[in-house]
């Protein structure tokens, strides 16, 4: 192949996937206000109707946590979350939603480990996200604490962290310190990027993926999620029998 077929040479699209089969979306942000997710009532509404449209059976939504911007408490946000229950009734849908959190690692987090205020989902998972821009310097010790606790760590969208691209051994060391890595559907369509679109796919291919999520802020994440279904890695991972998405 010449060189100008393989910088521009496009990924096969095959038919468009059903997506009830991942029966539940693990990464989101659909209570109202609390966050930098929906804005409003209405807007979690019309978010959840699309949902259920692509296919979903369930969300569990994971409002931000973050000492300096978001510090949502647990009763925040299931407060929230049973106005957001009320409404779904109300409007006649038929997704199912739970909330836990989406907690950035800062002291503030390591507080509430230490206190055991966490909002948890399925068999005591928790999901937690890293800054962008500096590598972590205590996820040693908070995966130590975390596991010790009795907690499952997910580290959210793995493959955004630009200090992990291609950092195979640290990424293998997370994964025996009992780390999951949650992949973000939509960075297979490289809007965040060709590195994070290449460590998505290479992740798939490793089989280092055990929760694929929405990181549904707005409509859009969920019109670029539509157009992903004919993406031949989102087809590979959906096919993985282990997927968290499934059975919980
Ligand atoms: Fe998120």
């Amino acid at each position: 192949m010449n060189f100008f077929k393989r910088i521009f040479k496009s990924e096969p699209k095959l038919e468009p996937l059903d997506l009830s089969v991942l029966k539940t979306d693990l990464h989101s942000h659909l209570i109202p206000g609390i966050d930098d997710g929906s804005k409003s009532l209405e807007e979690s509404i019309a978010l959840l109707k699309r949902f259920q449209e692509l296919g979903y059976s369930k969300v569990i939504t994971t409002p931000h946590v973050m000492s300096d911007f978001y510090r949502n408490t647990p009763e925040i946000i299931l407060s929230g979350l049973a106005e957001v229950k009320s409404a779904i009734e109300k409007e006649g849908l038929e997704i199912e939603i739970e909330a836990a959190a989406e907690y950035y690692l800062d002291d503030y987090f390591e507080d509430l480990i230490a206190k055991n205020n966490l909002l948890t989902f399925g068999d005591n998972y928790i999901l937690f996200e890293l800054s962008f821009q500096n590598p972590p310097t205590r996820i040693k010790e908070v995966i130590f604490s975390l596991i010790t606790g009795g907690y499952k760590p997910i580290l959210a969208h793995v493959e955004r962290y630009p200090f992990y691209f291609n950092e195979w051994d640290t990424l293998e060391d997370l994964r025996n310190r009992g780390t999951n890595f949650q992949l973000n559907i939509n960075s297979l369509s490289g809007q965040y990027g060709p590195q994070v679109k290449k460590m998505g796919q290479d992740l798939i291919n490793r089989n280092w993926i055990e929760v694929i999520g929405s990181d549904c802020h707005h409509m859009r994440h969920l019109d670029s999620i539509n157009e992903l279904r004919t993406n031949a890695h989102l087809h590979k991972i959906s096919k993985k029998t282990e997927l968290l998405n499934k059975f919980i």
